[in-house]
């Protein structure tokens, strides 16, 4: 032994075993110490590596709104078409909607879901996609270089919507479209006065509409790819004419401002700020997007990248916060975060997508383990800043950097299918603050972040519901739960690990990355055993 120090890592019975005396225990966390003759005072404190939770339900972020919970289909690659909707199939329902499609996506539990797009919006007309099929006019679509058939549309989405249970979301075209044709969509869909286009809607089966409640105003339209990209000013002005029509037509609609899309954008923030000083008291919501990448192949980097999605929010809130002060207004708009994932191999970058070929292999990005470790860390984020982000919607649910891919009438679950599922079920109540007490991790955009990312949900029949994400990559940690001191029973835990990182479902290994049951240690206050880099969630009663 060196002096009086010896470094030991090893569980309390080995450690009693050396003759070392177990000073203080602390959850999982051991000091060990003795005194040496001759030396004054000895002892060092080295640990089982463990991290603590402590939560109080009076610490809280407010109720998490269930439609962060939320997935986007567009007009893109094989999302609608050979995705959700293939007639041909022999999946195919009496709609043309694929049975087994849906019924993988149910079990994600999906609240709402964003519609038509995405780019494709920016040259989409709705009123091609409705009234008989046979009529509807094929068009060349010039977003992903394709053909829209128009023979999916807005009833059929509808209709489908009502089947799934899924709230309607829709984008309008603020790219090649009008504030008026906007304001006639939400006629369509929400009108109940005897006009020519709620007979249209009508002629076509549906008497009762099926309300949208939500509109974004245009996608994406501070991006210079987006079809009719303009200034911040000039988009304010239209989509303040255009929320000002939406608004008339149906006033209980909410509208969401299209906000920066991606954080490398010159415009970032202060695209924000401007549009929604031109919206005004229009707009409930400013929407926001992040794609992450690991074009590194650095997995430890990577598991700190859920810290952008903190920051990215932080920044939002802060301008949402700077327009309602300057509009000396109390009423704040909020995030709405519609599309986010990681995405980055199969981003092409050179503008061709589909070149013409239709329906088009887009963008079917492989998901691995470490994917899908980032995916739970964009919802953990999303819960912990419940006060302030109000919707958030993966993108996308099919085929297109989709948590559910399709190969002629095959179906397989990806990684980040399993990582969302572990949310289900687990999600109402309250978003408590975490108060961390553990190690950190270095990031090299972010300093030290905490080892383990976490969040946590009091739920109203006295359940809570624990999340957590060990960001390292070779290191267990133990996680002890304290919530005031309250006696927490285990009820279910599920952990999503592999030893390989790069572990992907595959149409031959289907199964390789799955979520499994934990381990814990059960008392008072439970110790969850946390694999390195992987994802935990865990469900305790609260007595
Ligand atoms: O989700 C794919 C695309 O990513 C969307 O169409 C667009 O809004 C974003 O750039
Ligand atoms: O070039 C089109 C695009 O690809 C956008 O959707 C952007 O988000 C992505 O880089």
């Amino acid at each position: 032994m060196a002096g009086a120090f010896e470094e030991k890592s090893a569980p309390k019975e080995a450690l009693a075993a050396t003759g070392f005396e177990v000073i203080q225990q602390r959850g999982a966390a051991i000091t060990t110490g003795h005194f040496e003759p001759g030396a004054r005072f000895a002892y060092y404190a080295h640990t089982v590596n463990s991290v603590s939770f402590y939560l109080h339900s009076h610490h809280n972020a407010g109720p998490v709104d269930p439609r962060i919970f939320g997935g986007f289909l567009e007009h893109m690659g094989r999302a609608v078409y050979e995705g959700v909707f293939d007639p041909s199939s022999r999946h195919a329902d009496k709609f043309g909607c694929r049975i087994d499609v849906l019924a993988a996506l149910a079990e994600l539990d999906f609240t709402v879901m964003r519609y038509p797009g995405g780019n494709f919006v920016s040259n989409y007309h709705w009123r091609d996609g409705v009234g008989p099929v046979e009529t509807r006019p094929i068009r060349r679509e010039l977003a992903w270089g394709t053909i829209e058939p128009n023979s999916f549309g807005t009833d059929e989405f509808l209709g489908l919507c009502e089947r799934t249970g899924w709230s309607p979301m829709f984008s309008v075209n603020l790219g090649t479209g009008s504030p008026e044709e906007a304001a006639d969509w939400v006629e369509y869909t929400n009108g109940v006065l005897g006009t020519d286009i709620t007979r249209k809607r009508q002629s076509g089966g549906n008497s009762v509409p099926t309300r949208v409640p939500l509109w974004c105003l245009g996608n994406e339209m501070d991006g210079p790819w987006q079809i009719g990209h303009i200034s911040a000013a000039e988009y304010g002005s239209k989509a303040r004419q255009a929320a000002h029509m939406m608004k008339l037509v149906d006033p209980s609609i909410e509208l969401v401002v299209s906000g920066t899309s991606l954080p490398d954008n010159t415009t970032y923030l202060d695209w924000d700020r401007e549009a929604l000083e031109a919206v005004g008291g229009f707009a409930d919501y400013v929407s926001t997007h992040r794609y992450l990448d690991n074009w590194s192949n650095d997995t430890a980097a990577f598991l700190t990248s859920g810290a952008a999605v903190d920051r990215q929010i932080a920044e939002i809130d802060a301008v949402c916060r700077y327009v309602a002060g300057r509009r000396r207004s109390g009423r704040r708009p909020f995030i709405a975060f519609d599309e986010w994932n990681v995405w980055y191999r199969t981003r092409n970058r050179s503008g061709t997508w589909a070149d013409g070929a239709f329906p088009a292999h887009l963008v079917e990005e492989v998901y691995d383990l470490q994917d899908a470790l980032v995916c739970a860390q964009f919802l953990l984020s999303f819960i912990r800043n419940a006060h302030v982000v109000k919707i958030a919607n993966i993108a996308q649910i099919v085929n297109v950097i989709a948590p559910v891919l399709t190969d002629g009438d095959n179906l397989l679950r990806q990684s980040i299918f399993e990582a969302l599922s572990m949310f289900v079920g687990r999600r109402r109540g309250i978003s408590l603050h975490v108060g961390y007490d553990g190690g950190q991790v270095p990031s090299p955009d972010f300093g030290d972040v905490a080892m383990v990312d976490g969040a946590a949900i009091l739920d109203v029949n006295h359940e809570l519901h624990i999340y957590a994400v060990n960001r390292s990559v070779d290191e267990t940690v133990e996680l002890e739960i304290n919530l005031a001191g309250a006696d927490l029973d285990m009820l279910s835990m599920d952990v999503l690990h592999h030893s390989d990182p790069a572990t992907q479902n595959t149409w031959e290994a289907p199964n390789a990355v799955k979520r499994v049951p934990g381990e814990m240690s059960n008392g008072p206050q439970p110790v969850m055993k946390l694999p390195p880099h992987s994802f935990t969630a865990a469900t305790m009663s609260v007595s």
